[in-house]
């Protein structure tokens, strides 16, 4: 079954194509970062109108790259949500067109099912062992952090949530503190790698008795630790100036720090007490509701400091018969081959849409 996959639930205008929901035959992700670095975050507006640019030649990059031609589809799939709706809304209506065109079926995919499929995918020549159920997933991204028990394909169990920040969203609310840029993530760990995670005491909620986060505090804590430090600016100091590309969307004023600043060791120190809870209870989660498998999902897993803690705890709490996967780097960040790959569980389930089937920028993970 060889799928057609499209995801624009955010700032990546992606398609790709799997084959039998695991084998990567193309994944094209266009990168919207240009027109949103200045800003210091997504600009919802910008984003869709990006997307409708992007789009078309996204679709036919993918195709090409994977050698298959439009009728060697089975399906299209997109992304129905979680997302910017107006985003959503450019990916849906494009797959609408080409499977009404082409006669096929059309498949809405959960962004946070698609996330956690992207471990069933292999863009490698040997395919490797299928993650074994019952599986505990960490699923950890911008707006979602969620540990999840998978019982079985297309059966979520909600164990626990953030109750406030997303763990993605603390690294990029950090990032900007420290003046690091976005998306944050990938700014802090790179800082990070010069600098001493025990320089500064910074808190973890454990939130004991439940399987819930917390990094609202956290991000607080870092703000009161770095304002001090921080050096008056002018209003020409901006770091980024109101460049023509902001046009009516607020430019994003980084704060400056003085040369000898310790933003590695803050960076490395923030970075530790995000992780440290996550891979923790993550671990202890696996052990209650005995996990055969425990998965990363979502941006966030794409940190290499929470892959070798997780497998870690894991290890030393659940044994060497308990593996740790996560996706490859490129399957961790938004793209449209977890969504073509998840596709293909779903349809096995029968689980089609109609021509009426619209987006929902809230839609939460199915519950059975
Ligand atoms: O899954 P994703 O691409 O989009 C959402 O569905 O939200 O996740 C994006 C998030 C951002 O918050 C970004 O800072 C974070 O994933 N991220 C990382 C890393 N790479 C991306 N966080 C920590 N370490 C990374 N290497
Ligand atoms: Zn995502």
């Amino acid at each position: 079954m060889i799928v057609l996959g499209i995801e624009t639930s955010c700032d990546e205008t992606s398609a790709a194509v799997v084959s039998g929901g695991r084998r990567v035959l193309s994944s094209v992700v266009s990168s919207q970062f240009d027109l949103h670095e200045c800003h210091g975050g997504v600009v919802p507006e910008l984003a869709a109108r990006r997307h409708v640019i992007a789009i078309v030649p996204v679709v036919e990059q993918a195709l090409r790259e994977a050698g298959v031609d439009r009728d060697d589809l089975d399906a299209i799939a997109v992304t129905q949500g979680p997302g910017l709706a107006g985003a959503l809304v450019v990916g849906m209506n494009a797959a609408k067109g080409m499977a009404y065109a082409l006669g096929r079926p059309l498949v809405a995919v959960n962004h946070l099912e698609a996330h956690i499929y992207a471990n069933w995918l292999c863009d490698a020549p040997d395919l490797p062992e299928e993650p074994v159920f019952p599986i505990l997933c960490l699923l950890v991204s911008g707006g979602h952090t969620e540990l999840i028990l998978m019982t079985g394909h297309g059966r979520f169990r909600h164990l626990g949530r953030t109750l406030d920040d997303a763990a993605g969203e603390a690294f990029d609310k950090g990032a900007r503190l420290l003046g690091l840029g976005f998306p944050g993530g990938p700014a802090i760990e790179h800082a990070a790698r010069v600098g001493d995670p025990h320089g500064f005491e910074l808190p973890r909620a454990w939130l004991s008795g439940t399987h819930d986060f917390s990094f609202s505090g956290l991000k607080t804590a870092l703000l009161r630790l770095t304002e001090p430090m921080r050096l008056a600016q002018s209003n020409n100091n901006s770091e980024i100036s109101s460049s023509s590309r902001s046009g009516p969307f607020r430019a994003h004023r980084a704060p400056v720090y003085a040369p000898n600043s310790p933003i590695a060791d803050l960076a490395a120190g923030f970075q530790e007490a995000i992780v440290e809870p996550l891979a923790v209870k993550t671990a202890r989660a696996a052990l209650e509701f005995g996990a055969r498998t425990v998965v990363l999902a979502g941006g966030v897993a794409a940190n290499t400091l929470l892959r070798e803690r997780l497998r870690r705890e894991v290890l030393d709490l659940c044994g060497p018969d308990v593996p740790v996967a996560y996706p490859a780097f490129a399957f961790c960040t938004d793209n449209a081959a977890m969504v073509a790959g998840a596709a293909a569980w779903i349809i096995r389930r029968g689980d089609l849409v109609g021509w009426e089937a619209d987006v929902y920028p809230r839609l939460p993970l199915m519950r059975t």
